[in-house]
């Protein structure tokens, strides 16, 4: 039987990318998740829910690997599918730094690489297997407020997420016939908010108001807010708005 939708979400094993992940898994689902792990928690809940997954495990911030992998998760995309839906998920929020320390190529380059760069190797491969399809085709890209607003620290981090948003734009102005959204998902509890916890203050003077937000409890659940998102991705009107934020959205 053909599945009813075709879904690949990098990033799927931790945090955000985990629990839309989850969110997706159904009978007549089919999944490809991209990471550098695997994971068994997905596995189990494919076999509970019976949607066909295939976990390929890659490191993203490493260009050869993500155009690799890039080929290969769309090499097998099953063609009869009403709906196919690309989430770029996967990213880094480090190096953080203030821009005179700065100065390690590698590690640029990698949160370039990851954030930026397999998102577009990833989103050419999916264009070219599902434009032939003239199915209902969507991309979400998910960005963050820090590509929208300067944060001392996240040089990196900002710069490739404002890449990834002016990226998603030419995209859309080029007229694929695919849904595309660049989405800042506000603040969510998962691994990376404990790397930014972590931070000294002289990386990233904002470290407080993060050990805040989190004491307070203020930082939203990944389920949650995966939630909305996939209401977000299955509403008619999805794609009206380029460049979004989960939090505008119920
Ligand atoms: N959390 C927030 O408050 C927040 C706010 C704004 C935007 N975002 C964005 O939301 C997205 C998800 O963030 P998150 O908070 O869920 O992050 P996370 O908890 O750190 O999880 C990151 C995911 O990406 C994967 N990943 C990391 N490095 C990778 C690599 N080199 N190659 C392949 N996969 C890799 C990880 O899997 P492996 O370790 O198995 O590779 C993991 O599944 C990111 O794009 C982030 O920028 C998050």
């Amino acid at each position: 039987m053909e599945p009813s939708t075709v879904a690949i979400v990098t990033g799927a094993t931790r945090g955000l990318g985990q629990a839309l992940a989850q969110g997706l898994m159904q009978a007549d689902t089919r999944l490809i998740t991209v990471a550098r792990s695997h994971s068994p928690e997905l596995a189990a809940r494919a076999e509970q829910t019976g949607c066909v997954l295939q976990q390929v495990q890659s490191d993203l911030a490493n260009p050869a690997a993500a155009e690799r992998v890039a080929k290969q998760v769309v090499a097998g995309l099953p063609p009869g599918a009403k709906r196919y839906l690309l989430i770029n998920n996967a990213g880094t929020v480090a190096p953080i730094h203030q821009a005179t320390e700065l100065d390690n190529a590698a590690a640029i380059t990698a949160a370039f690489s990851l954030n930026v760069t397999s998102v577009m190797l990833i989103t050419a491969a999916f264009l070219q297997a599902v434009k032939p399809l003239l199915a209902d085709c969507r991309i979400v890209n998910i960005s963050s407020g820090a590509g929208r607003n300067p944060t001392p620290g996240w040089g990196v981090y900002c710069a490739t997420k404002a890449a990834l948003d002016h990226y998603t734009r030419v995209l859309q102005s080029e007229n694929h016939g695919v849904r595309i959204v660049s989405l800042a998902p506000g603040v969510v509890d998962t691994g990376m908010q404990e790397t930014i916890r972590g931070s000294a203050t002289t990386d990233f003077p904002n470290v407080e108001r993060f050990t805040q937000l989190h004491q307070q409890g203020q930082l939203a659940l990944p389920a949650d807010v995966a939630a909305r998102i996939l209401r977000y991705v299955a509403h008619d009107d999805f794609g009206a708005n380029v460049l979004d934020d989960i939090r505008n959205h119920a």
